[in-house]
């Protein structure tokens, strides 16, 4: 599985505002937002693009465009916050949804939602969820992309742990991932170090 760091300046000035504590709702959704296009952004260098004869108003010219956009998938709740970053983005793309909700004690998901097209084959997808601590939501809802025939997923999050990234590689699915941060690891709740907190949380307050 290919792992992308987006390490730009300007991402992790952004990154610093999600993590910071005392950041509000209304700033860290924002900051979410904005990190998601640069996120979103180096995710579609790897995209097919195909060209097309177009005009300007001087000359006839060679257009380009996607040759194939894809399905973005945002994984409720938290990858919520990043679907319209990515839909600017991609505005010719369409878009399925995943619920999933970690169980406290278990720490595996727990799937309450799915409105995704039936037949996903020759379709590239994009994964919407901010956060990849265990791996367990992700490889849960890639596994649901693939069985409808999926061969082309790609995760955009903002921070994975190198436990959840590993469960990815060992799941065998074809992904790639891409993160702004790579952190330490899981604390003895699963909960990202440093991290952020809980993304859905912080974004929507608590359940
Ligand atoms: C968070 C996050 C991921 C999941 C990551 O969602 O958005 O989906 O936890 O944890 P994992 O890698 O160990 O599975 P959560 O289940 O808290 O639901 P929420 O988005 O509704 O807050
Ligand atoms: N889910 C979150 O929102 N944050 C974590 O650190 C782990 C899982």
């Amino acid at each position: 599985m290919d792992v992308l760091v987006v390490d730009h300046p300007l991402a992790q000035t952004r990154l610093t505002v999600m993590r910071d504590a005392r950041t509000d709702s209304g700033v860290f959704r924002a900051a979410l937002h904005e990190l998601t296009t640069m996120v979103v952004y180096e995710a579609a260098r790897a995209f097919a693009v195909e060209q097309f004869p177009i005009s300007t108003p001087v000359a006839p010219t060679q257009g380009t465009r996607l040759a194939n956009p894809p399905l973005i998938v945002p994984v409720l709740r938290a990858g919520l916050g990043m679907a319209d970053s990515a839909l600017a983005l991609l505005p010719e793309s369409s878009m399925g949804f995943v619920g999933l909700a970690r169980d406290e004690d278990t720490y595996e998901p727990r799937a309450y939602m799915e409105s995704l097209p039936g037949d996903l084959s020759g379709l590239p997808v994009l994964v919407l969820d901010p956060m990849v601590a265990t791996g367990g939501s992700l490889v849960h809802c890639c596994q649901l992309l693939v069985d409808r025939g999926c061969t082309d997923v790609t995760i955009c999050c903002v921070l994975a742990a190198p436990e959840g990234i590993q469960r990815l590689k060992d799941s065998g699915l074809p992904l790639r991932l891409v993160t702004a941060s790579i952190d330490e690891g899981l604390n003895e709740k699963m909960y990202i170090v440093p991290g952020l907190g809980d993304a859905g949380d912080r974004q929507f307050g608590g359940m």
